[in-house]
């Protein structure tokens, strides 16, 4: 397979670059390393990948890595449909897996247009060089913010999913619908993936468990919102990517071929216990600053994942403590370029 990757630099493309590379597989990523957090981890994550930041060009150019001969890395921004055209014609790639979005549910209420812009712009310039280009199947990022503020638990795929709590929800939503209608219109497979609260190594610093360790490992208060009653389904990067790669192999049955997932941990944690998991692996004690419920957010999500474990043999390995220690591990190594 000859994949690309959007938003390589990334906290989950950068995973999934390299252990699509570790497979065989010829790989292209792209991201334009916006600033929305700090640069220098993408440019770290880059790195790691055997991208010299410095070779970086803003044409466009591919960049050989360094440390893998299948893969290279452009920069370059899904919504100049000129740039990701031409990349598309001349890269004759099989396969696509677009994670490039303005993430985030907070920032949705700050700052709209980079939603609309990335996530909807973005994704039908993605669309139509899949189209043209005669992809075999388009993997792509949505989200369990779908789901809103729905009591019924866990949530799945047959689910109604049609009153999101921020701009955010209703970017992942309308990728979902826009990819239905090019599946119907014009044959193209997708597959849309629903990810429940990712974490682990070179994790985004706008989420809770980088703001945990960074806070509790220089002994400043960590925000605990909805004064801790909250459940998140935490899912182990390495679950996360495993699930992407089998669905990048399995193409959608049903007509439309147009298929989405859940992909979580299938085990909500209790937001208390995910922070005093966190206070053991570092061995450390947390300050709490208790706060209420932010506006977008939601105080429960559960994935039932049955869909995607009949459909692909998906099973998560990584049980909380696991995946925290993996992480902190992580942590307490890297904190030099993240602090
Ligand atoms: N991490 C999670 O828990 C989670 C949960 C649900 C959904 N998602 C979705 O998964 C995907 C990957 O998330 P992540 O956690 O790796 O986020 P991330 O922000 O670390 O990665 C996204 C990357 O896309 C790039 N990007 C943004 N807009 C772009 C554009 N217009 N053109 C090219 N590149 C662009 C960014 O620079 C960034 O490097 C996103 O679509 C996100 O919405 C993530």
């Amino acid at each position: 397979m000859k994949i690309l990757v959007t938003g390589a630099a990334g906290f989950i493309g950068f995973h999934l670059v390299e252990t699509l590379v570790k497979e065989g597989h010829e790989v292209v990523g792209i991201d334009n390393i916006n600033d929305y957090y700090d640069v220098n981890l993408k440019f770290a994550r880059l790195n790691e990948s055997g991208i010299d930041r410095y070779l970086i060009t803003e044409n466009g150019q591919l960049i050989a890595s360094s440390k893998n001969k299948t893969y290279s890395f452009a920069k370059i921004d899904i919504t100049d449909l000129q740039k990701l055209e031409k990349l598309f014609v001349e890269e004759n790639f099989t396969h696509v897996v677009n994670l490039a979005a303005q993430a985030g549910v907070r920032y949705s209420l700050e700052n709209p247009h980079a939603y609309v812009q990335s996530n909807l712009v973005g994704f039908v310039n993605i669309l139509e060089c899949c189209r043209h280009n005669k992809i075999e199947h388009l993997v792509y990022a949505s989200s369990s913010s779908v789901y809103g503020a729905n009591s019924k638990i866990p949530f799945s795929e047959e689910d109604r999913v049609d009153h999101p709590v921020s701009l955010y929800a209703a970017t992942k939503k309308s990728n979902e619908l826009m990819a239905h209608t090019y599946s119907h219109l014009y044959d193209l497979p997708t597959t849309g993936l629903r990810f429940f609260t990712v974490y682990g190594p070179w994790g985004r610093p706008d989420m809770a468990p980088m703001l945990f360790a960074k806070a509790i490992t220089k002994g400043v208060a960590i925000n605990v919102f909805n004064n801790g009653e909250m459940q998140r389904d935490f899912t182990y990067i390495d679950d996360i990517v495993e699930g992407i790669v089998r669905c990048v192999s399995t193409l959608p049955k049903k007509q439309p071929r147009a298929e989405v997932f859940n992909i979580g941990n299938s085990k909500p944690v209790d937001l208390m216990e995910f922070i005093s998991t966190m206070e053991d692996c570092l061995g450390l004690y947390a300050e709490k600053n208790f706060m209420p419920m932010q506006e977008g957010d939601v105080k429960k999500t559960w994935a039932n994942t049955e869909l995607l474990e009949k459909v692909t043999g998906y099973a998560p390995n990584y049980e909380l403590k696991k995946g925290v220690k993996r992480f902190t591990d992580w942590y307490l190594k890297f904190k030099a370029i993240k602090n």
